[in-house]
């Protein structure tokens, strides 16, 4: 029986996704990317190039043929199966049901919002949260923080509530199921947090067939995009504290947004990551 290197299966598997033409959105760029998630995810061994030579078992090939099987043929995402994925240097449990981590507000979270919060905020709410990927690692990033997650999905409640104990932050975090700002205890927040449902009705009808295994209810934000996001926008200035911040995600919405809103100073960095439609929102502009 030949054996066969980790190498040598990230390259093969990496060339059958290619192949199949499959779309790479969910957090990862590449057949490349996702190839060497798949089979060190599998074999358990970290990202490290002392992995690639080891030699891999039967059950470990076993097991990525069924997984690699299942991505080509049925297109279900890779953190799907894996039921796992990273997310700003983080890992989150993941299941079908809830949309899978991959915003790029990801990398302003490492960089810890410099320099746009004048002060390590206090109040953090993630805003339909989903997984709670967004509130979680920047709650970690702010040790002195309280965190709310919202979602108006039971499962991705749920789900939230499994990431918060991953992350040992039951003491200074509360899972919220509210339809936006309904059920939130009325205060305000230093640091608002939302990647919303955002996607706008043409666009939702040509999505590539991985993303139909996600739920509509996390990316259908109405003919504009913007149903979910106009809500969010009309609560900011009740909910905001006096030097807080709101980091939203609209993608491809972004200039529906600013034709809706001319007049609001949204200010869009520059992401080196990769992504688009990433805006900040000042309670005191300048
Ligand atoms: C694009 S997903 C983002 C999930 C997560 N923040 C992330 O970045 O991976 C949007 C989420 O908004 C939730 N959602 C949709 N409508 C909502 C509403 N009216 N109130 C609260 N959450 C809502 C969905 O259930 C979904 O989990």
């Amino acid at each position: 029986m030949t054996q066969s290197t980790v190498a040598e299966v990230i390259a093969d598997s990496s060339d059958r996704m290619q192949a199949a033409g499959l779309s790479f959105g969910h957090a990862s760029s590449s057949s490349w990317d996702e190839a060497t998630a798949l089979v060190l995810s599998v074999c358990e061994l970290p990202d490290h190039i002392d992995a690639l030579g080891q030699i891999l078992s039967s059950e470990q090939l076993a097991r990525i043929e069924r997984l690699l099987n299942k991505r080509i043929e049925a297109r279900v995402p890779l953190p799907y199966l894996l039921g796992q994925v990273k997310f700003a240097g983080r890992d989150f449990l993941i299941e079908p049901g809830v949309v899978i981590p991959r915003s790029p507000i990801g990398e302003l979270i490492q960089q810890r919002f410099e320099p746009w919060l004048a002060h390590p905020p206090g109040q953090i709410i993630d805003l339909c949260c989903g997984s709670g990927c967004i509130g979680i690692a920047t709650a970690l990033m702010f040790p002195d923080s309280e965190l709310t997650l919202v979602d108006i999905d039971p499962q991705a409640v749920a789900l939230s509530a499994k990431n918060v104990a991953r992350h040992g932050l039951e003491e200074r975090t509360r899972v919220v199921c509210s339809d936006l700002w309904c059920d939130v205890p009325d205060q305000r927040f230093d640091l608002i947090l939302t990647n919303p449902p955002y996607v706008d009705a043409a666009d939702m009808s040509v999505l590539p067939p991985e993303y139909l295994h996600e739920p509509a209810l996390g990316l259908a934000g109405g003919d504009d995009g913007l149903a979910i996001v106009r809500q969010i926008l009309d609560q900011f200035e009740q909910r905001v504290s006096a030097q807080g911040l709101l980091v939203g995600e609209v993608g491809n919405s972004a200039s529906a947004l600013l034709r809706a809103y001319p007049r609001l100073p949204f200010f869009w960095p520059d992401l080196e990551l990769g992504g688009e439609g990433v805006f900040l929102l000042a309670a005191e502009p300048g």
